[in-house]
């Protein structure tokens, strides 16, 4: 699309795509095989040779793989370590709220720790205390794509035998030590809206290295079903009508038992084309990103007096998600001045999604239901100063351009 400056929009993030992801999606329409189908089992393939992990499983939304890789923990397989209501959980005030969420909905508690001002991550240092008898997993997301603290969370999980999720919606393709994010938890999840680093519209992934954890996902993710028959597909365990399980006669259908209380949040095969066709687009989109975000760095440099960037740490290689910063307090203007003038300007701001979790109606909702440790200014400081820029490719070099030229406009009023 042709850039007008200061008339197109600019927003902070957004779909790239071409003929190719068109093309799959009219393939899926023309074969008529409209759910779960072949194009679901080769974006699974391409996943899991990305990721090097062995087992994938598509979902309808980023929210949907959380929900489902909460649950799949639930499975009585797990003896002692299932998760049931009345354990806790550890995670964090500075989240998007599908990730804190389906532990709530079982009837777990939620430990909330304050954030960290350099990396919008959980302080992990302060994880440890609150650990008691009770707590069972952490689960937090690495925000904006940036790895929280992984050698410690991981050791704390090895420590006190707990379940680790990470939420890498924010953080496909980011490494930790050159390590892929995502490999390092018991099970991780993925976001494909358009806001994030490939897109299906909507969708998610959940992956796992472990043969158990993979067929509980499946199985809560299938209506909660025993069978692990593709869709479509009959009697892959090449005995159907020879099982016995619960109070069911002998021989019923093995397609229609289910071990779980499960929901179906399977995704669509025009998605998984659409998704086929990104990922082969994704080293690409990362290195615009990647480029954009040292430009958007070494602009903000020059005005340390006004803002704290987040840390740089040679040991990881970041998938960027966005341009994350915060307005320090003796800045001559708050985030809200900044973020008005440059939406005025045509370009797109966002905050840290919900800055502190804890202020937000639903959750004073369950005030007696959640365990808050420490204070949490490090959140509110979020809430209240820090906001994030578009680096996705969409932003090409006019556009980046457009926006330090009105970011300069901006500085030297208020500088005045
Ligand atoms: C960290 C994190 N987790 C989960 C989600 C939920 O993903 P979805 O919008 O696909 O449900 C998001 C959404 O952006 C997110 O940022």
């Amino acid at each position: 699309m042709k850039f007008i400056p200061g008339k197109t929009y600019i927003p902070v993030s957004g779909k790239v795509f071409d003929k190719e992801e068109i093309n799959n999606a009219i393939k899926v329409a023309r074969d008529g095989w409209w759910t779960e189908g072949e194009f679901s089992k080769l974006f699974e393939k391409d996943f899991k040779n990305y990721l090097d992990v062995k087992f994938v499983s598509l979902v309808n939304s980023g929210s949907s793989a959380n929900l489902v890789a909460l649950y799949s923990l639930t499975s009585s397989v797990f003896g002692d370590r299932a998760l049931k209501a009345g354990d806790e959980f550890i995670t964090t005030s500075v989240a998007f709220p599908t990730t804190v969420n389906p532990g709530v909905m079982l009837g777990m508690k939620p430990i909330f720790i304050d954030a960290e001002l350099d990396t919008l991550n959980i302080d992990a240092n302060k994880i440890e205390k609150a650990i008691t008898k009770k707590t069972k997993l952490i689960m937090v997301a690495h925000t904006l794509g940036r790895p929280f603290d992984l050698a410690k969370i991981v050791d704390l999980c090895k420590k006190y035998n707990l379940w680790l999720i990470e939420d890498c919606c924010d953080a496909l393709g980011s490494k930790y030590e050159g390590k892929m994010l995502g490999t390092f938890g018991d099970i991780a999840t993925y976001s494909f809206y358009p806001a994030h680093q490939i897109t299906m519209g909507e969708g998610g992934a959940i992956v796992t290295n472990n043969s158990l954890i993979h067929r509980s996902i499946r199985q809560f993710r299938d209506w909660g079903r025993d069978c692990w028959c593709d869709t479509g597909k009959d009697d892959t365990c090449r005995k159907r009508f020879q099982w016995k399980m619960g109070d069911l006669p002998f021989g019923y259908d093995h397609k229609y038992i289910y071990t779980q209380v499960g929901f179906n949040l399977k995704l669509t095969d025009f998605q998984a084309a659409i998704g086929v066709a990104q990922l082969k687009k994704l080293p690409g989109f990362i290195k615009k990103r990647q480029e954009n975000y040292r430009s958007l760095y070494t602009f903000f440099s020059q005005y340390s007096q006004y803002f704290q960037l987040m840390e740089e740490n040679s040991m990881n290689d970041i998938s960027y998600f966005g341009f994350p910063l915060i307005v320090k307090a003796k800045a001559p203007f708050t985030r809200n001045e900044l973020t008005e003038y440059l939406e005025k300007n045509k370009i797109g701001t966002r905050n840290i999604f919900s800055g502190n979790l804890l202020r937000h109606p639903a959750y004073i909702g369950i005030k007696a239901k959640i365990k808050v440790i420490g204070d949490h200014k490090n959140a509110d400081l979020i809430m209240n100063n820090a906001l994030w820029l578009g680096v996705y490719s969409g932003i090409d070099k006019k556009r980046l351009e457009y926006i330090k030229m009105i970011l300069t406009h901006f500085l030297i009023k208020k500088r005045k």
